[in-house]
This record gives C-alpha cells, structure tokens and sequence, in this order.
C-alpha cells in the first residue's frame, strides 16, 4: 500500500479537512445505513436528545461504549463544570436508548497537570443518575509519557455502570497463570490453583495489562485519527457485556472501533460522530475490512485514491 499518513484531523488541519469533506457522504443530520449487516452511522450531536430519540427510534441497545472528546482535547477547552454538563446530557441520551438490562462504558482521561479533571467531577456527576458505579478499569499502555520527575503516565480509565441486572460473560487474557501455591482441598484431595478454574490464563481483572495501545506499525491503525482505542480492548468489552445480535451504541465514533468490533462479533451498532470526516472514516473503516479482512490502513490512509496524484500539492499540507 502506498504511504502517506494524514495530520491529526481535529488540530491546525483546516486545508486538508477543506479537501476531504466533499468525500464525505454524510453531513449533519444524515444517517448511513449498513444494507449488510443492519449497522447505522449517523452525522450528529450526541448531547441533542432529540436526534437521538430519532436515530434509536424504539431501538434499545445492550450496550453503550462512550469515547467522547477529553476536557484537554476538546475543541475549545470549557471549564469543568461546564465539560461535566455537557457530559450529564450524554449520558441521559444513553441511558434513554440503553435497555431495562444494559451496560455503559465510558473512556476517560484525569489530567494530572490540572487537579485530575475531569475524571473526579464526572465520578461524582454519574452517581446523582440512575446508572450503578460497578468497576473502574485501567489499561495499561505500553509506551507512556512523563518525567524523570513523576512517574510516567501510562494508565487509560475505563469506567463500567450498569442499568438493572445485565449478563456479563467472564473474559481471559492469553497470559498463561504462573503463579503456584495457592492449594485448597477438594473432594479431599490437595489441589492448587492452576488445576483450579476454568481457564490455564488469567482473567484481566480489572486491570488490563495485555493491551497495545494503537500507533503507526499497528495494522489496525488509521492515520489522522488522534484518539483510537485498540480493537482488542473494545472487543473485550463488547464480548462481556454483549451477546451476538445485540445491539451496540457508541456516541463517538472516530475511528470507527466500535463498529468494527460489532462486525467481528456479530453485533449490530448503531454510531455517530458531530464530524463528518470521522463519519466517513469510520463508514469506510468497515467497508475496507470488508473488502480486504485488514483492520485499518497501518501507515497508510482512509482517504489515499482520493489524495493519491496530489502528492505535490499534498506535500504542503503535510501529506
Ligand atoms: C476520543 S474520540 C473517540 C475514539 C473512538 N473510541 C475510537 O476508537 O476511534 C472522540 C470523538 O468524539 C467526536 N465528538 C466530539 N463532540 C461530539 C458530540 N457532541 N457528538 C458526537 N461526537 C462528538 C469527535 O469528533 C471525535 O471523533
């Protein structure tokens, strides 16, 4: 695959983003639907309930995953109250299109050059909703960031609430147990811990230590998008707390991760993104999986038959 690699697309990317929304196929207000496997992609404002209601209908998911945009990396940075108000909304929209017996993830960043907001404020918000706190997750990034004066910043939050009583199917890691010693007596004889349980490896706890967080050499990875998650920790996250045939609600879209884990696994989704160029990715995202089993354009890009023969031109804009 030719290579060339897109600029972030949120920051300082106003000439290119100006040559790629005429490929967009969505704008705002309109729905893509999947004629395949029935997933919908819509072009709207997660915080606007009433696009909501119309885009879900009486469709009800099992499941929500939520990625929105951190305090640090909106657009224009708001105060944290008012990120945390616009977080109430959203999360009422969700809760309004999850089933009686239904799971919310929520991916969220504490600034730790800023008093840890707006993970504090959010915890705090989610427990004046109906929604019940049932695990804090962290994932291990391998690469981290930091000073030889703090400990490098390495975690992601994952935050886990439910809404009445879903199922949740155990999950495990490929990380063989290692650990001996642990011995218990059954049906009289002394048995240890690794002849016990279900599976030879370990469960992620919650804690995921078994994670690679998406960048350039990663297959799945698409250029231009500056806050993917990895499709390892999405699956797992839609293979507990989801069945095949179920359907998936993710609010913010990006890269499209959600829906593609909704393909692999045989759930449906429903997503939407407020941009139509992370709309288009996340469309083509799919329909590129489809077509060549690959997961994402590794260094290369969603947008390349498009830009290819503007490579002079490109060059000037950081193509
Ligand atoms: C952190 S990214 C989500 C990453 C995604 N989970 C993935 O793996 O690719 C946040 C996304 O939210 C979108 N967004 C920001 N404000 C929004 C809003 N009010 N409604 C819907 N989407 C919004 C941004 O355009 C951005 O694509």
């Amino acid at each position: 695959m030719e290579r060339s690699a897109l600029p972030r697309l949120d920051v300082d990317a106003d000439e290119i983003r100006r040559r790629l929304l005429p490929h967009c196929r969505l704008k705002k207000g309109e729905t893509w639907r999947d004629s395949v496997n029935g997933h919908v992609v819509a072009c709207g404002d997660a915080a606007d309930s009433e696009s909501i209601a119309n885009l879900f209908s009486t469709k009800r998911a099992t499941l929500a995953i939520q990625d929105p945009p951190y305090n640090l990396v909106m657009f224009e940075k708001q105060s944290v109250d008012e990120y945390t108000r616009w977080c109430r909304q959203w999360v009422d929209n969700t809760y309004s299109v999850l089933s009686d017996d239904s799971s919310l993830y929520v991916w969220l960043g504490a600034d730790q050059n800023d008093d840890f907001q707006p993970l504090p404020q959010f915890m705090l918000m989610m427990a004046g909703t109906p929604f019940e706190a049932r695990s804090f997750i962290s994932v291990r990034n391998q690469r981290g960031y930091g000073t030889q004066k703090n400990w490098m910043a390495v975690r992601q939050e994952l935050l886990y609430y439910t809404k009445g009583n879903p199922a949740f199917e155990v999950q495990y890691t490929d990380i063989p147990k290692i650990l001996r010693g642990y011995y218990k007596e059954v049906n009289g004889a002394v048995t240890e811990n690794l002849e016990r349980g279900k599976s030879p490896n370990i469960r992620p706890g919650n804690i995921w230590v078994d994670i690679q967080q998406v960048f350039y050499r990663m297959e799945e990875n698409v250029n231009g998008c500056y806050g993917q998650k990895a499709l390892k920790a999405i699956e797992r996250i839609v293979e507990a707390s989801s069945k095949k045939g179920d359907l998936v609600a993710d609010f913010f879209a990006h890269s499209g991760t959600t829906l593609l884990a909704c393909e692999r696994t045989g759930r449906k989704c429903i997503t939407l993104d407020i941009d139509p160029i992370f709309t288009e990715i996340t469309i083509r995202r799919l329909e590129h999986f489809r077509a060549t089993g690959k997961t994402g354009w590794q260094a290369g890009n969603p947008f390349q038959k498009e830009l290819a023969g503007k490579h002079r031109k490109a060059k000037t804009v950081g193509i």
